[in-house]
Order: structure tokens, then sequence, then C-alpha cells
């Protein structure tokens, strides 16, 4: 286990900003911390890095216990920041030494290591240019190679793409891809869905400074509902036929769709396909559609919601 957390609190004065934190991380995977601002997850980040203290429950990141050993979790691990500390007037490849210096890798080390990394992130052409000509996803990515510099089993990423514009984003996206098959362990937060699903091999949802759910993507999906098959017809005429046929399906007469849970969705489809055909029923499209993991999120934080204003 690369991360263990257990019943974790931390108060700042006397707001709660996490409240029985639970989060195991596999070796070798990417898990995202998915919640919205506020839900705990830099106060997470900063416990896990050594950065801040927690009240209560156990942390232990790389096989050591943040508290009783926070000198070899340091040395284990990487951080990328939400606010990184680049040297604006200095190249992207003087940067990564001076890194490097800093954590004592000799100069011809740390140029070599700065090079390389230029290299894996596409930042090979503009590492000789000072960092204030970057854009937003060049930056973030000179970011991340700076927090690789010591070659670490845990990489933590804080909100690694918030404020970039999508290209940005694909970017930074690319790179942690990268990251994986070298076998680093990587804990990422977001609040956008969408990089959690793109990224991670396991979620867990945070909410007011606790885990909501946690799963693989697939598996937070199918706790909001089954996939749905959607089938368009051609000819409104024939609406009412097809919907006899199907097994309950909603109909939106407007775009002459046609929809229904499954639970296995091939044999859905295949059911499908006979009963138009069967009818001579021509359809414009049949999908198969999951559930996002949008409606994951409102789902399963409403319900949390709900709970705490029943107990
Ligand atoms: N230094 C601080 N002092 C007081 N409250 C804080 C401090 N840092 C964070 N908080 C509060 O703790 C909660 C969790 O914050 P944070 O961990 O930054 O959430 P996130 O990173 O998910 O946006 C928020 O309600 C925030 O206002
Ligand atoms: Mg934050």
């Amino acid at each position: 286990m690369a991360i263990f957390v257990e019943g974790v609190h931390k108060r700042y004065g006397d707001k709660s900003a996490l409240s029985g934190l639970d989060l195991e991380v596999t070796r070798g995977t990417v898990h995202a911390v998915l919640g919205p601002n506020g839900a705990g997850k830099t106060t997470a980040v900063r416990i896990m890095t050594t950065l801040l203290r927690h009240d209560e429950g156990v942390v232990r990141v790389a096989g050591h216990d943040v508290r009783k050993d926070p000198a070899a979790v340091r040395a284990r691990i990487g951080l990328l920041g939400q606010h990184a500390a680049l040297d604006e007037e200095l190249s992207g490849r003087q940067n990564l030494e001076l890194f490097g210096r800093l954590h004592h890798l000799g100069a011809r080390r740390a140029g070599l290591r700065a090079d390389a990394l230029l290299d894996r992130f596409g930042l090979a052409d503009t590492g000789r240019k000072p960092v204030k000509q970057y854009s937003g996803g060049m930056r973030r990515r000179l970011d991340l190679a700076a927090s690789l510099i010591t070659e670490p089993e845990v990489l933590f990423l804080d909100e690694p793409t918030t404020g970039l514009d999508p290209r940005g984003r694909a970017e930074v996206w690319s790179a942690v891809r990268s990251l994986v098959g070298g076998g680093t362990t990587v804990l990422l937060t977001t609040q956008y869905l969408e990089e959690a699903d793109q990224l991670a091999d396991r979620i867990a949802l945070i909410d007011a400074g606790r885990v909501a759910a946690e799963g693989t993507a697939d598996e937070l999906k199918s706790r909001v509902g089954p996939d749905r098959i959607v089938v368009v017809l051609r000819d409104a005429a024939r609406l009412a036929q097809a919907a006899a046929l199907l097994p309950d399906p909603t109909v939106d007469p407007d775009s002459l769709t046609l929809g229904f849970p499954v639970e296995d969705r091939m044999a859905g489809l295949a059911l499908t396909l006979r009963a138009l055909e069967g009818a001579g029923i021509e359809a414009a499209d049949l999908s198969v559609r999951r559930p996002t993991l949008d409606e994951v999120f409102l789902h399963l934080t409403d319900r949390t919601n709900t709970t705490e204003v029943a107990a």
C-alpha cells in the first residue's frame, strides 16, 4: 500500500476540514481524490506530504508514518502544489537544474536529469527559454518535471489542471499518463469529474472532509443506476408500435427517442435490434448510455447531505 489513511480528523480552530478521512492507494496506481471546493483536498494532501499535522488518525505514505518519520516520507515523495515556485527569469532547464542541486544531485546529474525530464514532457525545444514566456500548460508540465527530480515513489498532484485551458489540460493529462508506466504511484486531487474519469484507476469522492464513495469510475457509475439503451427512430408514425415492443421504455416524441434501462447491455442491444427488425421499424441510431460521473457526484453528495440532515 503506497498510501494508507485511516480516520483522519483535522480542525482549523472550530472549523472541521477533515472528519474521518479514509484512503488506501495501491502501489503503481493513479488515485483521484475528487471533490468540490472546500471539500478538504488540499488539507489532506498537506497532511500526507508532512506539511501539516493532523489531529487524529493514522497516515502512512511509502511505508512510513508521517508523524513518526516525516523525513523518511519526504525522501520518497514529490508534490505538485496549487502554486508552484518557478523562477520566471530562468529557463525551464535552469529551473530544473536548480531543483536538482537543491536536492543534492550534483551539477552533472542535475543537468542530465533536467534534460531527460524536459524531453519526457515535450519541453526539449522550449527548455532554454525563460519561464515567463511559457503557456499555462507548459508551466504545469515544468512543475510536474520539477516534482519528479528526485524520482519519488509517490507523487501528489493537487489540482494539477485547475486554471488551465482545455489544451493545457490535455497536455498535463498526457504527461500524467506517461508517469504511470514508470511505476510511480500518483494521488491527484481534482474538481473535474472528467479528469478523474480519464486518469484514475480508482476514485475517492470526498465531500465535507470525508469519503462519500470510492471505487473505479465504472463502479461509481453503476451505483447511480444501470446502463440505458437509447434508440432513435426514423418515422414518428412507428413510435407507439416500437414502444409496445420494448420493455417499458420512456418515449420522447419530439426527438423520436425511446430509452430503457438494462442490466446486460449486449442483451439489451440484441433485444432491441430483433424487436425493431421483426416489425420492420427503421432506427436512425441505437446506443448504450452510461450514467456520467457528474450524475454520480450529484447523486452521492445529495444522499450524503440527506443522511446528515436525517441523523
Ligand atoms: N488555514 C486555514 N484556516 C482555516 N480554515 C481553513 C484553512 N485551510 C482550509 N480551511 C478550510 O478547510 C476546508 C477545507 O479546505 P481545503 O482543504 O483547502 O479544501 P479543497 O482543497 O478541497 O478546496 C475549507 O472549508 C476551508 O475553508
Ligand atoms: Mg485545494
